[in-house]
C-alpha cells in the first residue's frame, strides 16, 4: 500500500481518496508514528501538505531514515519543502501562492510526468518557497513564481510538487498520481463506496438504540437519513429544526423527500427562540457554537420525550461530511478554519453520542451515494446550504430585519439563475449582508445602505472554488433587481475569489 503521511494539511484526507480512485490502497499515519510503517509491504510514501512553516518552532518534522528506504517517496507542497530541507536543500519564506497558477513542463523524459501537456492548470496554497534544491534533483516544470515547482531525483525515486495534485481543479493532477502509483508499482483494483457496509455498520452501532436523526434539509442529512431508515427502518426519527434561518420552502420540500423515502419526519418550529438566541451575537464562531448548542439541546428533550414512552435513544445521526469535518481541525497538525456547527460547534456535555456514516466522504460522493439510493436527481443536485443558514451569510448581527432582506435578496439571485438557466451548472449561489455601509443615489435622494456581495461558485468537493464566469448582462440583472427591491441596500459587489485563499461562506 502506499503510506500517506499527515502533516495537517487540509487535503490530506482528499490524497487518500485520489489514490483509492485509482485503485491503490493506502493508510494515512501521522509522522510521530513512521517507525511504525512495514516495509515490506509499503510500495510508497506521500508526505502531505501542512499549514506550518518548515522553520517554525515545533513544525511537524520526520525521520530522515526514510530516505534511505529506497521506497518512492511524492514530497506535496510543505512535504516536498521539508524533504528539500531535510535532505540539504534551502527552502525560505518566500513569495505566497494561494490558487490557480500556470505550470510549464520542461523535462519528459521521466515516468512521474508521462502523459502530460507541455502548460496546464495547477492549484498553490504556500508562504514558504523551495530556493535551492537538494543534490541529485532535477526540475521537470516550473511556474512564473517558481522554478522548482514539480522535481525529482530519478536514483532515489523521489519527486517533489510545490502544487496539490489532489485537488480537483488542478488539471492532470489524476495522471501525476497514477504515474506515482505505477512507479510504486502497485497493483490496482476498482474501489467502490459500499452502502449496503455502510447500513450494515449503522445497524451494528445502534444496536438495540433508536437513533434520532438531525435533518437540515439538504443533502448530506437525507441521504445519511435513507441509509439509517434502509438500516433500522422505524427505530429512525427524522427531526428537523426550523429555526427560521433557512431557505423558504424547505420544510415544505422535506416533507415530499421524507414521505419519498417512507419515513415520518417530525418537524419542531424553534423560529422565535433562535432569533432571541442571536440577539447581540456579531462573532461567527459564537454564531456557530450557539446554533450547534440548541440544536442538540432540541434533540436532548427528544430524546427524554422517547425515553418517558420506552424508547430507549443514545445516538444521533448527523449528515457530517469530511470538508466539514478538516475545516474544524479534524486531524493532529491541521488548523482550525471555522468551527462547523456540527463538528467543532457541538457542546462538550453531549448526551447522545454521534452516528456519522458520511464522515469520510465528499460532496460529490454523496450526491452519487444519493443517486444509488433512488433519491430525486434535482434533489441530489440541490445547492449545499449550511446548518448555521443565513446566521452566517448575515456578517455582524442577525436581527428581523437584515434576515428578511437577506431572504429577499437570495430569492432574486435564486429566481434569476433560474430564469437564466444557470442555476444547475453553479455549486452556491447567495448574497451576503457584509455590514459595510455605502451612499448610493435613489430617485435623486441619498440613501446610505448596506453593501450586499453575490458569492456564485462553482464545486464538485468544497475542497477548492472558483467563482462562477456569469455573464455581465445577468449579473446586471441581479444587481439591478436587488437594489431596487430589497430596502436599504445601496449596492452590489461580485466577489471574485478562489477558495484557497477565501472560503464559500464569509463567515
Ligand atoms: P466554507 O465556507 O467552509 O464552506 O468553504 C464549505 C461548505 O460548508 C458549508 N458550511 C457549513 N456547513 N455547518 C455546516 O453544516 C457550518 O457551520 C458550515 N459552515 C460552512 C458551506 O455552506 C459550504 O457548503
Amino acid at each position: 500500500m502506499i503510506i500517506i503521511v499527515d502533516f495537517g494539511s487540509q487535503t490530506t484526507h482528499l490524497i487518500s481518496r485520489r489514490i483509492k480512485e485509482l485503485g491503490a490502497p493506502c493508510k494515512v499515519i501521522v509522522p510521530e508514528n513512521i517507525k511504525e510503517i512495514n516495509k515490506k509491504e509499503t510500495k510508497g510514501i506521500i508526505l502531505s501538505g501542512g499549514p506550518a512553516s518548515v522553520y517554525a518552532k515545533g513544525a511537524p518534522s520526520i525521520d530522515p531514515e526514510i530516505f534511505s528506504f529506497n521506497i518512492p517517496i511524492l514530497g506535496i507542497c510543505y512535504g516536498f519543502q521539508l524533504m528539500a530541507k531535510l535532505l540539504g536543500g534551502k527552502v525560505v519564506a518566500g513569495k505566497r501562492e494561494y490558487g490557480p497558477a500556470g505550470l510549464k513542463i520542461s523535462n519528459f523524459k521521466f515516468q512521474i510526468s508521462n502523459g502530460l501537456p507541455k502548460a496546464f492548470v495547477v492549484w498553490m496554497s504556500h508562504g514558504d518557497e523551495i530556493i535551492e534544491l537538494p543534490k541529485g534533483f532535477t526540475t521537470i516544470g516550473s511556474t512564473e513564481h517558481f522554478p522548482f515547482a514539480f522535481v525529482n531525483n530519478l536514483k532515489k525515486k523521489i519527486i517533489g510538487v510545490q502544487f496539490h495534485p489532489e485537488v480537483e481543479h488542478t488539471e492532470f493532477g489524476s495522471v501525476v498520481l497514477k504515474n506515482f502509483i505505477e512507479i510504486c508499482n502497485i497493483k490496482t483494483a476498482e474501489h467502490l463506496i459500499d452502502t449496503e457496509e455502510i447500513e450494515k455498520n449503522i445497524k451494528k452501532i445502534a444496536g438495540e438504540s433508536y437513533v434520532i436523526g438531525a435533518v437540515s434539509g439538504g443533502v448530506d442529512s437525507t441521504v445519511a437519513s435513507t441509509l439509517a431508515a434502509n438500516a433500522i427502518g422505524k427505530k429512525f426519527i427524522p427531526i428537523y429544526v426550523d429555526n427560521g434561518l433557512m431557505r423558504a420552502g424547505t420544510r415544505e420540500h422535506l416533507k415530499e423527500i421524507f414521505d419519498h423515502i417512507g419515513i415520518n419526519l417530525r418537524i419542531i418550529d424553534a423560529k422565535k427562540e433562535t432569533l432571541i438566541k442571536l440577539k447581540g451575537v456579531t462573532s461567527p464562531e459564537e454564531k456557530r457554537m450557539l446554533i450547534g448548542k440548541s440544536y442538540i439541546r432540541v434533540f436532548e428533550k427528544e430524546m427524554k420525550r422517547l425515553v418517558k414512552q420506552g424508547k430507549n435513544v443514545e445516538y444521533l445521526l448527523q449528515g457530517t461530511i469530511y470538508s466539514d469535518v478538516i475545516e474544524s481541525k479534524g486531524t493532529k497538525h491541521a488548523a482550525k478554519i471555522k468551527s462547523h456547527h456540527n463538528v467543532g460547534g457541538l457542546p462538550k456535555n453531549m448526551k447522545l453520542k454521534l452516528l456519522e456514516p458520511l464522515r469520510h466522504l465528499y460532496k460529490d460522493e454523496v450526491r452519487r451515494l444519493g443517486k444509488k439510493l433512488g433519491l430525486p436527481e434535482d434533489f441530489v443536485r440541490k445547492q449545499p446550504f449550511p446548518g448555521p443558514g443565513y446566521a452566517v451569510r448575515i456578517r455582524g448581527e442577525v436581527t428581523a430585519q437584515r434576515l428578511q432582506r437577506e431572504k429577499q435578496a437570495d430569492a432574486i439571485v435564486l429566481a434569476e439563475l433560474e430564469k437564466a438557466g444557470v442555476l444547475q451548472n453553479v455549486f452556491l449561489s447567495f448574497p451576503v449582508m457584509t455590514s459595510a455601509y455605502s451612499t448610493a443615489v435613489k430617485g435623486d435622494g441619498r440613501q446610505f445602505g448596506e453593501v450586499i456581495a453575490l458569492r456564485i461558485i462553482e464545486s464538485k468537493d468544497i475542497m477548492t472554488t472558483t467563482w462562477a464566469r456569469l455573464p455581465y448582462d445577468l449579473l446586471q440583472k441581479i444587481s439591478s433587481r436587488i437594489v431596487n427591491e430589497v430596502p436599504g441596500i445601496s449596492r452590489v459587489v461580485y466577489d471574485i475569489t478562489t477558495k484557497p485563499p477565501a472560503t464559500m461562506e464569509w463567515e
